[in-house]
């Protein structure tokens, strides 16, 4: 199955949350077809964990990790530019680290911290590796998403749910977003030769929401035994769009089971994505470009 993928020796793959989850699954199986992994993460013992287990698979190839935590604006420009600095040339952002907070609490920054992780982090760090994402061109930007942005509507007047915060609610919308940011970031870059697709994984027996409180933890306590998939089947679809030949050129869509597949009327909004790119811009003085 590997083999007839491409050929990723030579390629650096940058990736967001592989300390866990189907982001530490696609981050071993984009090294086992060759990719150099640049990982971001936030906690010091997992990431070292994660590069273990990576230089254990692939002896020799340089792997490395920097770390940041993905809530604050400033440390994704701040973890960006280290890596800008140091790759001349990135072919694959993994955007993937995120989570579920059944507490609404603000970032030190003043962000509902579910609209920060999961939808500013993908935004800003895209933008702070724009420049060896295109001196690689034919790159590939891939966001997970998921089908929680189906029960989803965004609220412009209140992004941050400083209304009626519900964890749930916030994440679907957060997902939401993640579909919009992919439709406008591949507007804007498809012509300069970065792809951007996104995806959902499916409900996946990792971490998620373990540590999220509230009655949410209790039910997927419960419901992962019984429903969920494994990371290793969840983590598919992303190593697919990161790698396949069969979605070269191809961008802006939202996939699931490395099928194309429709979000909703929302999710297909381009002045919705638009306005949350425009809104994104003002949060974090990135994007105009
Ligand atoms: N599981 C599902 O059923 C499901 C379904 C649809 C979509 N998704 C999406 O899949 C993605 C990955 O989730 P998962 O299921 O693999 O969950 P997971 O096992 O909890 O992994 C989440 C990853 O994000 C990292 N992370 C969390 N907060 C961070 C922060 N502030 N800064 C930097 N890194 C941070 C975690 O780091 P640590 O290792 O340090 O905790 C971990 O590596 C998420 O975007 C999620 O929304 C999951």
């Amino acid at each position: 199955m590997c083999a007839k993928r491409l050929d990723l020796q030579g390629k650096t793959c940058v990736i967001t949350g592989a300390t866990s989850g189907i982001g530490e699954v696609a981050a071993e199986r984009l090294a086992a077809m060759g990719a150099r992994l640049v990982l971001i993460a936030r906690d010091r013992a997992r990431g070292e964990a994660a590069l273990r287990r990576l230089r254990a698979r692939a002896p020799g190839a340089a792997h490395r990790v920097l770390y940041a935590d993905l809530m604050l604006i400033a440390e994704v420009k701040r973890v960006a530019a280290e890596i800008a600095a140091q790759e001349r040339r990135i072919d694959i952002l993994v955007n993937n680290a995120g989570a579920i907070f059944s507490y609404r609490r603000l970032t030190a920054e003043g962000l509902e911290r579910t609209f920060a992780l999961n939808h500013m982090a993908y935004f800003v760090l895209s933008h702070g590796l724009r420049e060896p994402l295109l001196a690689a061109a034919p790159a590939r930007v891939v966001n997970t998403a998921s089908a929680a942005h189906q029960s989803a509507q965004l609220r412009f007047e209140d992004l941050q749910f400083a209304r009626a915060y519900n964890g749930v609610s916030a994440y679907q919308r957060s997902k939401l977003c993640n579909i919009l940011f992919t439709r406008e970031l591949s507007r804007r870059w498809v012509g300069k030769g970065v792809t951007v697709n996104c995806l959902h994984p499916g409900f996946v027996a990792t971490r998620f929401g373990d540590n999220s409180g509230g009655l949410f933890q209790t039910v997927l306590k419960v419901a992962k035994p019984v429903g969920a998939i494994s990371p290793e089947e969840g983590a598919k679809t992303i190593t697919y769009l990161a790698s396949s030949p069969a979605v070269e050129g191809k961008s802006g869509g939202y996939y699931y089971k490395n099928k194309l597949a429709t979000p909703t009327k929302e999710a297909q909004s381009d002045a919705d994505a638009k306005r949350l790119w425009d809104i994104s811009a003002r949060l974090s003085g990135v994007g105009t470009a």
